[in-house]
């Protein structure tokens, strides 16, 4: 009898427990933003521009319903640059010309700014190859606006701090990253450019690596004369553009090929499903250089990858021994509650106990490791992607010399006779930090 009940309450309690946490993550999207954290932040207006769909109110100033001539008239006094590019652009010069209307509606009182969606009512190619990049996963351009706005840190944070966020993850929103509004200029894209004002800066710094190699010498030196209106495709240039080797035959989408993606956990190249990735770079690679060669290149890759994990290991295993010893101090429960005040508040350690936990409020030795592992490593993965051999040696000798400062901090921690009057300074300091002005300010104005 009590079996069978047992029996019949188990999957009666999983069922609630699934539906509980549905509703759950339901009524947590159901905020003045967006995302897992909407009822934690609410939007500034500019936003309408970066996530349109979710955000954009049409202007009320002007009232009526205008055909596309009469746009482009008035417009023409009032924003002569935006005209001009339009005129300057494929959409003005078809035989069917893609008017104002077409992508912002004719009603100026409820005017649209156009998604990808919009777009891809006409260019369903694009589009669709745009979205199915979400089969690949993380990080990825479709999934980029839900990647920030879910990240606790997007939303812990006042959000002055974080606007440059959605600048950037808005590859998601909207199709004018890399050929800008209102040209729309295809060889725009195509040169490096397009990509480096989001795809640079310490943890993805693709723009210093690219730069720095043979590749991105010999665009430099000779990219101003090649013909950029031819596609990219075999036979067409002499050094490959990031677009070149990341979105190859003008494909929509920067995922199919990755392996190590940002390069934040550590990954076995050798499994089936890596062999046939890794076989799409070299057939790429192999547009220019030898299949031997390339295949070899990309090897060193992996190589350098294991080194800088045997490093990152190294000063995990030195950060959760001064854990479980109490010699992380001050400890967590003394700090700003971050992220988002959780339910589990504990010093987190590498990528798979959080990794947006390791940005903020951590102690000196917390912080020498995010940084050894955001910068140092992340700097000479893109080094060796890349082909800049100056900057993987560069990243290596940073991990070495802060995993030998992450030792010399420990042993100094372990040795300090004074623990215990430190912890006293540090509840001290504890109730200055978790009430102080700015965290009032964060919580108060986010
Ligand atoms: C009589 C002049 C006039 C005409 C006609 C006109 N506009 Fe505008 N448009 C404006 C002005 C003025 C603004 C700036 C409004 C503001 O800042 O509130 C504007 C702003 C816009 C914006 C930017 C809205 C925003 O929120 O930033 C878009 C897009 C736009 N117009 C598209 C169009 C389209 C499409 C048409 C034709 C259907 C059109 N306009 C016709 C005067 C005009
Ligand atoms: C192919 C689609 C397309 C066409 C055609 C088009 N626009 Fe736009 N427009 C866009 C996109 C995309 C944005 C950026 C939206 C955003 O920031 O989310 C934009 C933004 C704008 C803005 C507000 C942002 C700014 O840069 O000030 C104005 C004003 C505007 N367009 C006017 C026009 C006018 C006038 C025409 C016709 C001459 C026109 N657009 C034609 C796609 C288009
Ligand atoms: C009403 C249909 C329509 C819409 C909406 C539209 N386009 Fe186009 N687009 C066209 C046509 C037609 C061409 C010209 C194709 C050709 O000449 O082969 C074109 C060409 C282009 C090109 C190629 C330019 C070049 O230099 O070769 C780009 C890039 C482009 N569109 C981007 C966009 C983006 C981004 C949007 C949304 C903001 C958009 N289009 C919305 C119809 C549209
Ligand atoms: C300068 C542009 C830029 C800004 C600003 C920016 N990001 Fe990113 N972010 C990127 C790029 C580029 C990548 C991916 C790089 C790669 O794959 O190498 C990325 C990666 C990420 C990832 C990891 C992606 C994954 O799927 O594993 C997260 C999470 C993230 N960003 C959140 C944020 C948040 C939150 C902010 C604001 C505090 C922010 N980003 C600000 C460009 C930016
Ligand atoms: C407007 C900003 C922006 C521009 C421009 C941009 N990207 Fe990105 N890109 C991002 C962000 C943000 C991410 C990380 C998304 C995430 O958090 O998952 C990303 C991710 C990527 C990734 C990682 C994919 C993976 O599977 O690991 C590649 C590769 C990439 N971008 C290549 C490019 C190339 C090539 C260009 C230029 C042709 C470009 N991007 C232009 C913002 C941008
Ligand atoms: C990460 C950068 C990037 C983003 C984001 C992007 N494009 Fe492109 N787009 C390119 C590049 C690079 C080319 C040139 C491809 C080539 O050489 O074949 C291009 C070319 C195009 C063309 C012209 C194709 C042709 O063969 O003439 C269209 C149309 C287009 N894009 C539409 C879109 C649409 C729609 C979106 C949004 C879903 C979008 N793009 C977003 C980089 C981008
Ligand atoms: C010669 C081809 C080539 C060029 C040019 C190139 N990349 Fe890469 N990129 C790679 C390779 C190979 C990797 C490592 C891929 C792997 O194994 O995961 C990589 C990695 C990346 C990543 C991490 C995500 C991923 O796909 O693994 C980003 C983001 C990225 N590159 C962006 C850029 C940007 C932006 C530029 C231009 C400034 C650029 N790349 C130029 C080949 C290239
Ligand atoms: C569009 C042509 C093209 C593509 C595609 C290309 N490369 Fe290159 N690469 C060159 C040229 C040209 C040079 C400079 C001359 C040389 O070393 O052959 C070069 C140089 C290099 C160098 C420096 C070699 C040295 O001895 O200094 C490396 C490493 C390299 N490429 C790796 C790669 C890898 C890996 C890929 C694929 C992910 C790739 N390349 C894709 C054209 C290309």
């Amino acid at each position: 009898m009590r079996y069978r009940l047992i029996l019949i309450s188990l999957p009666i309690m999983a069922l609630l427990a699934v539906s509980a946490g549905f509703a759950y993550v339901h009524w947590s999207k159901g905020g003045a933003g967006t995302g897992l954290y909407s009822r934690d932040w609410s939007p500034d207006p500019v936003q309408g521009y970066w996530d349109p769909d979710n955000f954009y109110q049409s202007t009320e100033t002007v009232a009526g319903v205008f055909k596309a001539e009469l746009c482009i008239q008035c417009h023409e006094g009032i924003t002569p640059g935006i005209v001009a590019d339009w005129r300057a652009s494929r959409h003005a010069k078809g035989s069917e010309p893609v008017y104002c209307n077409d992508c912002h509606g004719s009603d100026h009182q409820q005017l649209r700014l156009p998604t990808p969606d919009v777009c891809g009512s006409c260019h369903e190619q694009q589009h669709g190859e745009f979205r199915d990049e979400a089969r690949y996963g993380f990080p990825s351009h479709v999934l980029a606006m839900e990647r920030a706005v879910d990240a606790p840190h997007f939303a812990d944070k006042p959000i002055a701090e974080v606007q440059s966020c959605v600048q950037c993850h808005s590859v998601a929103t909207k199709c004018d990253s890399c050929h800008t509004r209102h040209r729309f200029d295809a060889a725009e894209a195509r040169r490096s450019e397009a990509c480096i004002t989001c795809h640079s800066g310490p943890p993805h710094p693709d723009d210093e690596s690219y730069f720095a190699s043979a590749h991105g010498k010999i665009y430099l030196a000779e990219g101003k004369d090649w013909d950029w209106s031819k596609p990219l495709i075999k036979g067409n240039y002499k050094a490959p553009t990031c677009a070149y080797c990341h979105m190859d035959g003008g494909r929509h989408q920067v995922a199919h090929k990755s392996l190590w993606k940002f390069g934040l956990r550590e990954i076995n190249p050798h499994t089936s499903k890596n062999k046939v990735l890794r076989k799409r770079w070299i057939n790429l690679c192999s547009d220019c250089h030898e299949e031997k060669r390339a295949a070899q290149w990309l090897a060193e890759l992996d190589k350098e990858r294991k080194r800088a994990w045997e490093k990152l290991y190294a000063a995990e295993d030195v950060l959760k021994d001064l854990r479980s010893d109490d010699l992380l101090q001050p400890a967590v429960g003394e700090r700003p509650p971050y992220p988002m005040g959780s339910w589990w508040p504990r010093e987190r350690i590498g990528f798979f106990e959080g990794q947006a936990s390791a940005f903020y409020n951590v102690s000196a030795i917390e912080r020498d490791y995010f940084e050894m592992w955001y910068f140092d490593n992340l700097g000479s993965y893109k080094s060796a992607a890349h082909g800049n051999f100056a900057g993987v040696e560069d990243g290596h000798n940073k991990m070495t010399a802060s995993l030998d400062r992450i030792k010399a901090k420990a042993s100094e921690l372990r040795a300090s006779s004074n623990a215990k009057q430190m912890s006293e300074i540090n509840s001290e300091l504890s109730r200055l930090w978790n009430r102080g002005v700015y965290t009032e300010y964060n919580r108060e104005n986010n």
